[in-house]
């Protein structure tokens, strides 16, 4: 047993789980007509309805117990105040920073960072305005039309997740297309249909050591090369984005075109940073502003309402509940909203890279579950592929249904149908249908004996599966801005109670590590017989092939 599964508030959450076990949603909501005003929040236009979970207020003063006893508050505070809170790597995890105003003061090192992320965020400015307005156009002197992000994790997925999210916000004279994969396609489909003389690349990348994505901007440079003639129209046509300034400059890009941020940003959150440079340029700097506007709303949330009252705290707990008193091995992230059709995806990494892992701060494997696999698309499609699963499957799937109050498009009866299948489907879920309730409606539908006892049992519902809802008015960027930064602390508040560094990922170096000793191999083209028999297999198969 560990600190933890052997603190009292574990303890008492074990205990209170049987109970809980014992009671339904439907019979919860049937007993208290209030449970709606009791489990929600709203800040600015957002509201999380979180009374579709297998609680009770007993529950959550017993879960923020467990918060409390994590220590919650003081790990905020470490981290707002840039503490090496990232203890494997010895950084600081400021991305709080990145949108914190101009006037504020935040100190790591012993030095201020928000002069600098301010300067960056002026220089991205005058760099977009620029793309944007003409003045600053490409080798042959066309106006840029066509922004492609050479980029991978978080270095593409936080700009592509936002630009898509944004599209109303979109420019109508730019479009952003993002490059990630080393598989050669993903670029050459991208370019298939570009001008080099109207397009821009920007070649982001933290350590920018990443081989997808300095195979992928080497390839990118000779095509420009190769189209215009000249080396000299590199220059013109790539901006970088990176930590490491020595190796952008190597790359030979203009140093008027790079964009500095720093290493206590993590890749996963860093697209307020300017790793955010395609969603700049895409959706103007305003906007770009608002997005960071709504993060630092949520920082404030965060760090100013009390627990019961704090939606990543909230949001966070739900989660350590069902993952660790409930086996639950996976959540759903379901956006009734077709803009964030790769906010699941966006997640995945944010939390998965974030908290899959199993040794503690403390150097011990731990002996409890951590991370659940994120997985999601939008609705409605949803229902037409996994729905099943989740109402009749033999899994519990917590999940989170997000959804706009308004939509960009409004056509005729359209977001209605989407709006009533995103609170028929938690309703479904919650209810459930019991037996009585199947014979009923099958006899009402002129099924009997033996035909409709045949049927029944694959027409019941178990129900008490639990979902939580966030609502908006409108997705607009300081909306977007709040929702990102509400997930980024909510995979926080889980890292602490299962006090892990959420912050490094080590368990990306091992493949990569192995991927770097058979590469040359399979250039050599020689038999190998240097690994297991599987591995040899595989590629003496291909070379052979
Ligand atoms: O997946 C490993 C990882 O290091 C991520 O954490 C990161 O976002 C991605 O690769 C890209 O890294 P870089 O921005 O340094 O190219």
């Amino acid at each position: 047993m560990s600190n933890l599964t052997d603190s009292p508030a574990w303890q008492a959450l074990s205990a209170h789980q049987s109970a809980i076990g014992k009671l339904t949603m439907r019979g919860m909501f049937q007993a208290d007509p209030s449970r709606f005003d009791k489990f929600t929040l709203q800040l600015d236009g957002l509201l999380l309805d979180y009374s579709k979970n297998l609680i009770t207020e007993e529950t959550i003063g017993l879960l923020l117990n467990l918060a409390g006893q994590s220590k919650l508050d003081d790990w905020t505070a470490r981290m707002f105040d840039g503490e090496l809170i990232n203890t494997s790597e010895h950084r600081a995890v400021l991305h709080t920073a990145l949108r914190a105003p101009r006037e504020t003061a935040i100190h790591t090192g012993g030095k201020d960072v928000v002069p600098d992320v301010h300067r960056v965020l002026d220089h991205m400015r005058r760099y977009t305005e620029a793309v944007r307005n003409g003045s600053l156009r490409g080798h042959t002197g066309k106006q840029l039309r066509d922004v492609v992000n050479i980029g991978i994790g978080g270095s593409a997925l936080g700009p592509l997740m936002v630009c898509e999210a944004l599209r109303p916000y979109g420019s109508s004279q730019l479009n952003a297309r993002f490059v990630s994969n080393v598989d050669a396609t993903d670029l050459v489909e991208t370019l298939k249909h570009l001008d080099p003389e109207t397009t821009l690349f920007i070649v982001s990348s933290k350590t920018f050591t990443t081989q997808e994505t300095l195979a992928n901007a080497h390839s990118a440079r000779d095509w420009l090369i190769k189209h215009l003639g000249a080396e000299e129209a590199v220059a013109k046509h790539f901006a970088a984005v990176s930590t490491n300034l020595d190796a952008t400059s190597k790359f030979g890009i203009n140093p008027d075109h790079v964009f500095e941020f720093w290493d206590w940003v993590g890749g996963r959150y860093s697209l307020w940073s300017a790793i955010g440079l395609p969603i700049a340029l895409y959706i103007g700097m305003d906007n770009f502003e608002q997005l960071l506007g709504g993060a630092h709303t949520m920082d404030r949330h965060f760090r100013e309402m009390p627990p019961e009252r704090n939606m990543p705290i909230i949001l966070g707990m739900l989660g350590v509940w069902y993952a660790n008193f409930f086996g639950a091995g996976s959540h759903a992230i379901l956006p009734y909203d077709q803009y964030l059709q790769h906010f699941p995806a966006y997640l995945q990494q944010l939390e998965m890279e974030s908290n899959g892992k199993r040794v503690d701060r403390d150097g011990k494997e731990v002996d409890y579950a951590t991370q659940t696999i994120i997985w999601g698309e939008p609705g409605t499609n949803g229902q037409h592929s996994f729905y099943q699963l989740i109402h009749q499957g033999t899994r519990l799937v917590p999940a989170d249904f997000l959804a706009p109050i308004n939509s960009h498009n409004p056509t005729g009866e359209h977001h209605q149908m989407l709006l009533s299948n995103c609170f028929a489907q938690t309703e479904a879920l919650m209810l459930g249908k019991n037996g009585e309730e199947v014979r009923a409606e099958l006899s009402a539908q002129g099924h009997d004996g033996a035909a409709l006892e045949a049927l029944l049992p694959y027409k019941v519902f178990p129900g008490n599966h639990p979902t939580s809802t966030l609502l908006f008015d409108k997705l607009d960027p300081h909306t977007l801005g709040m929702l990102v930064a509400l997930y980024e602390h909510k995979v926080f508040v889980q890292g602490v109670v299962w006090n892990i560094n959420s912050f490094d990922q080590w368990g990306v170096e091992f493949g990569k590590q192995l991927a770097g000793k058979l590469l040359p191999e399979l250039q050599a083209r020689q038999r190998v017989s240097s690994h297991d028999a599987s591995t040899n297999g595989l590629i003496n198969h291909y070379l052979a092939h």
